[in-house]
């Protein structure tokens, strides 16, 4: 029976592009979703902004946003990296979506009305500049053990000391400087500790399914000692306003904290997916998410790291069963990654950036080979090490399994017109077999999540290949037309040696394995066909499928990025132009228009055609090099500003009458952008810019 799974990884803040940690996770979750549909299981894979909490309203009101376009800004970067390292999640969303508003408020009224809110006063500080409660990070003062200066409100970088915020000596906030006051307000919380949660945690936790150092963690966390300190307290899960967040239903000016409407964000990505139809279309699913998500059968999973394990296993669970919701058949918990030992940090990640990885030209395709090689199904951290995935990649990926078909595809051409032989030999076919058997195996590791042990044992296989190889010898087989049915049987045990070690990569290697299949001429692997063999069939012809790793690559990726030219010697990257009069700015005529349409122009992968509006009961025909900034669409009704005396200039596709107003780099290689200007609202068509 194919299994029905919804599969999760953390929501990242929304207050940041994604560092190596968030693309270790991804790919270790796109790995195990990709190797569940090649089981032909369906899977649901989502995620969503993490949009709420004070940080990214503070960071939003520093940048001079709204926090929803503060936000969306983040959003709208995450495509890039995505697709890039061929992160397949079927829908992305956001927890600041109408979705997620109306789960929360759902799950908190259930779990109200199973009487497990109450409300209760409490002290905090609060700045009285800013008028708001201030979050523990956001106090500062010396700290009451040693006395150092401009500590945070939870503990001493000095000394090491833990505390309250309360205890700092002479705090101030760090949004205005002020002194805060304390202040007292109500707050809702819910109540963890009470006994019908505490009895259902401990089950749920403690049932085997969680990892064994999660489930021991969670077991320290319940503990109480002898003199009642430790155990599960209750939860705070409102904030005052000003909040970026989602209403409490019924409680004016309060807000959800943001940890608490997070994880139903999950919920909230998979209902967007299925309401806007994509559930349906993808993989014809005909129900409702309400449907689905109470279908006992349905399985869902969640990727998370070590830090984030409190949330997932006692908040999250037990928000889901008082509220009478499916619960998660799993959490997923991972290490951090280090790189070349060093530890990352949340906000800035680590000396590596993904964006910076994929810009060098560097396939994606290594990092998810090296990623998975060093993972396993234990929370352990991995290191990212440059001359280890230098030797991971070169030797394993290229010298084992490329290796593989590039040296056989060539004689299969040329010798055998490009089709393989039904027959393999005794030992071709001993060989493939062997490759064939191992099928449950390594299935089994994937699904444990022990990638590093599946990638071993696969490429203990590919050592089998490359052995049988070396003891046939098809370049020495080829010298002698006596042995044409010898080469032809190595060569096709070869290519279908590597069909099968393609079958087992597939998860690691998608767009590799995608450009395998168009050599062989066969429909997208599943897991299932290692159990079959190619036969007597036609390929393709074999294009180079991967590069070796650069050494070179890697330095670049470690090298500080250049730092930015100051700004006074060259703005923009070029001088000032030489001094002119305003007789001569006078020469140039520049006029307010209106884009009335913008169409691509066939032959040309620079150039846009604009039709402009510039007040005269004409409009005017204008080409413009922003093709790899804009789409037509998005043009269309703008305003802008041109230069409208510019002598006509005759083009390949036509006469231009005039130019565009944009902004860019002088250095665009280095600094990519290219902005079209745009008026100020309240500009029409054909006024004068002076
Ligand atoms: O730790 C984080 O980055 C959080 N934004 C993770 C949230 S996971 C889920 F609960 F939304
Ligand atoms: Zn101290």
């Amino acid at each position: 029976m194919p299994r029905q799974l919804f599969v999760t990884t953390a929501l990242p803040y929304a207050n940041g592009h994604f560092h190596i940690g968030h693309i270790m996770e991804y790919i270790q979750a796109d790995i195990w979703v990709r190797f569940q549909r090649m089981q032909g299981h369906t899977v649901h894979f989502v995620c969503a902004d993490d949009a709420h909490g004070a940080p990214i309203m503070i960071a939003a009101e520093k940048a001079g946003k709204t926090p929803q376009a503060f936000v969306a800004e983040i959003a709208a970067g995450r495509k890039p990296y995505l697709d890039g390292f061929h992160i397949g999640f079927d829908n992305w969303h956001s927890t600041d979506g109408p979705e997620n508003h109306e789960l929360a408020q759902d799950i908190y009224r259930r779990l109200r009305k199973e009487g497990l809110i109450f409300t209760r006063q409490i002290e905090q500080f609060f700045d009285p500049v800013k008028g708001m409660f201030l979050p523990d990070r956001y106090i500062k003062g010396e700290c009451p053990k040693c006395g150092a200066k401009d500590q945070y409100g939870d503990s001493c970088e000095v000394c090491g000391a833990v505390y309250g915020p309360t205890e700092l000596k002479n705090p101030y906030s760090a949004l205005s400087g002020a002194t805060p006051v304390m202040k007292s307000s109500e707050h809702h919380f819910f109540q963890l500790s009470s006994s019908r949660c505490l009895d259902f945690l401990k089950d749920w936790t403690q049932d085997g399914k969680l990892q064994s150092e999660v489930a021991n963690k969670v077991r320290e966390w319940f503990a109480v000692d002898e003199a009642g300190h430790g155990g599960l307290g209750d939860w705070d899960i409102s904030r005052d306003a000003p909040y970026f967040g989602i209403e409490i239903p019924d409680a004016p000016g309060k807000y959800f904290y943001v940890w608490l409407d997070a994880p139903v964000g999950y919920l909230a990505s998979l209902k967007n997916w299925f309401d806007k139809g994509g559930a349906k279309a993808k993989y014809g699913e005909a129900r409702s998410f309400d449907e689905f998500i109470a279908d006992p059968a349905v399985e869902q999973y969640h990727f998370i790291g070590k830090d984030i394990t409190y949330f997932h296993t006692l908040f999250w669970p037990a928000m889901l069963k008082f509220s009478g919701r499916k619960l998660p058949n799993n959490v997923f918990v991972h290490g951090f990654i280090t790189v070349s030992g060093e530890k990352m940090s949340k906000s800035r990640g680590t000396g590596i950036s993904p964006l910076r990885y994929l810009e060098l030209g560097m396939n994606a395709e290594w990092l998810r080979y090296y990623i998975a090689a060093k993972l396993n199904a234990r929370v352990e951290d991995i290191d990212f090490n440059p001359d280890d995935f230098v030797t991971r990649v070169n030797s394993d990926l290229i010298g084992k399994y490329v290796n593989i078909a590039s040296r056989a595809a060539g004689f299969i051409a040329k010798r055998f017109d490009g089709r393989l032989s039904g027959d393999l030999g005794a030992e071709g076919d001993a060989l493939v077999s062997a490759l064939s058997d191992a099928r449950e195996s390594v299935a089994a590791l994937y699904e444990q999540r022990e990638y590093g042990k599946a990638l071993r044992e696969i490429m203990l296989l590919a050592d089998r290949v490359n052995e049988y190889v070396d003891q046939h010898k098809p370049w020495e087989l080829a010298k002698n037309p006596e042995h044409a049915a010898a080469l032809h049987h190595a060569c096709s045990t070869c290519i279908e040696a590597f069909r099968l070690l393609t079958v087992y990569l597939k998860p690691v290697l998608p767009a590799l394995a995608r450009q395998v299949e168009a050599f062989l001429r066969i429909e997208p692997l599943r897991f299932a066909d290692a159990a079959q063999r190619l036969g007597a069939q036609a390929i393709g012809s074999y294009q180079h499928l991967m590069q070796r790793v650069d050494t070179k690559q890697l330095d670049a990726l470690f090298e500080p990025p250049a730092p930015a030219a100051p700004e006074q010697a060259s703005p923009g990257g070029e001088e000032i132009a030489p001094v002119i009069t305003i007789d001569d700015f006078a020469k140039i005529d520049l006029r307010i228009a209106k884009i009335v349409d913008a169409e691509h122009v066939e032959g040309s992968d620079k150039l846009l055609r604009l039709t402009l509006d510039v007040g005269e009961g004409r409009t005017r025909n204008v080409f413009s090099g922003i093709k790899s900034a804009y789409k037509p669409e998005e043009l269309v009704g703008k305003f802008t500003v041109m230069v409208a005396n510019l002598a006509p200039r005759k083009m390949k596709f036509g006469l231009s009458e005039g130019m565009v107003l944009a902004a860019s780099h002088a250095d665009e290689k280095a600094n990519p952008g290219l902005y079209v200007l745009e008026p100020w609202p309240g500009a029409t068509p054909g006024m004068r810019v002076r």
